[in-house]
């Protein structure tokens, strides 16, 4: 596995790939975990070569938000990566990402203040400009990305399209513990105690589940239950808990395909999401 530490040697390791490979791309901020690895094993298991990315972005933190404290381990995790069976990891300064004097940023209007961006203004901003600068260099023919960031997806999915990127956007399950919490490099700064009260996020979504189910069909009922199972853990600090269009982000009123159930919430001063949504078949997946 080749280490790539500037644009430079990214560039030189691309250029020998040639025109369109059949390059699949996994960025991370690192601090891996199952999660990131089944992204991995997607392209594995559909492209030819598989590239990821390490980079702690530092335009997606707000100004008190958990920049300093996000786990970094980029020895571990090349070494996971290795054994993944990926061709090249690129982990750049942020000096390299953004250089002196750079002042291009990718806003993806209206989806990008929905859900976790009203609550982390111009987070979105930062995840779509890496993502485009990292689409641009890397030129994969897929990207892979994780479905506990729903609104990121759809984010970046809106971007992808409105800037002709000739790039797929593949989405893959949430990985969970064996206890139901999503696995997240988050949960590394949790207390026992917050770990234990992350369940709660899980619990809330099974209980919609069920609730749904048993064939209610209400986004405010359904939302309602969620909610009332999380006010019951105290260790949790409710964010939002929402029913929106999977696409849009935009709020829906009924449980149909499509639809989103998304969740935030604090455990102490860590910041938590989960979802859950309606399949095409309108199976309630989580
Ligand atoms: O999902 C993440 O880890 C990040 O938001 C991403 C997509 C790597 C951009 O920094």
């Amino acid at each position: 596995m080749q280490l790539l530490r500037d644009i430079a040697q990214l560039r030189a390791w691309r250029a020998a790939l040639g025109e369109r490979p059949d390059l699949g791309f996994v960025p991370t901020m690192g601090a891996l975990h199952a999660g990131h690895l089944s992204l991995v094993e997607a392209s594995r298991a559909r492209d030819a070569v598989t590239a990821a990315s390490i980079f702690v972005n530092p335009t997606q933190f707000g100004p008190n938000e958990d920049f300093d404290r996000y786990p970094r381990t980029l020895e571990q995790d090349c070494a996971r990566l290795e054994r993944a069976g990926v061709a090249a990891v690129f982990a750049p300064e942020a000096a390299a990402m953004y250089p002196s004097g750079d002042a291009t940023r990718i806003e993806v209007e209206g989806l990008s203040a929905r859900l976790d961006g009203a609550s982390r203004p111009g987070h979105f901003r930062g995840v779509a400009t890496v993502v485009a600068k990292l689409l641009h260099l890397v030129a994969p023919a897929r990207a892979y990305f994780g479905q506990k960031d729903a609104a990121q997806v759809a984010v970046l999915r809106r971007m992808a399209h409105d800037l002709f990127l000739p790039v797929e956007t593949v989405v893959c399950p949430i990985v969970r513990e064996p206890d139901g919490v999503a696995m997240s490099s988050r949960n590394q700064l949790l207390s026992p105690a917050g770990r234990a009260a992350a369940r709660a996020l899980p619990r809330a979504l099974r209980a919609m589940g069920a609730a749904y189910a048993a064939g209610e069909r209400g986004a405010a009922a359904l939302v309602a239950l969620g909610e009332a199972e999380i006010a019951r853990e105290p260790g949790l600090r409710l964010d939002f808990l929402r029913a929106v269009d999977g696409e849009t982000l935009l709020p829906v009123d009924a449980a149909r395909p499509g639809a989103l159930f998304a969740v935030a919430a604090f455990a102490g001063a860590t910041r938590l999401i989960d979802n859950a949504h309606l399949d095409a078949a309108g199976q309630w997946r989580m």
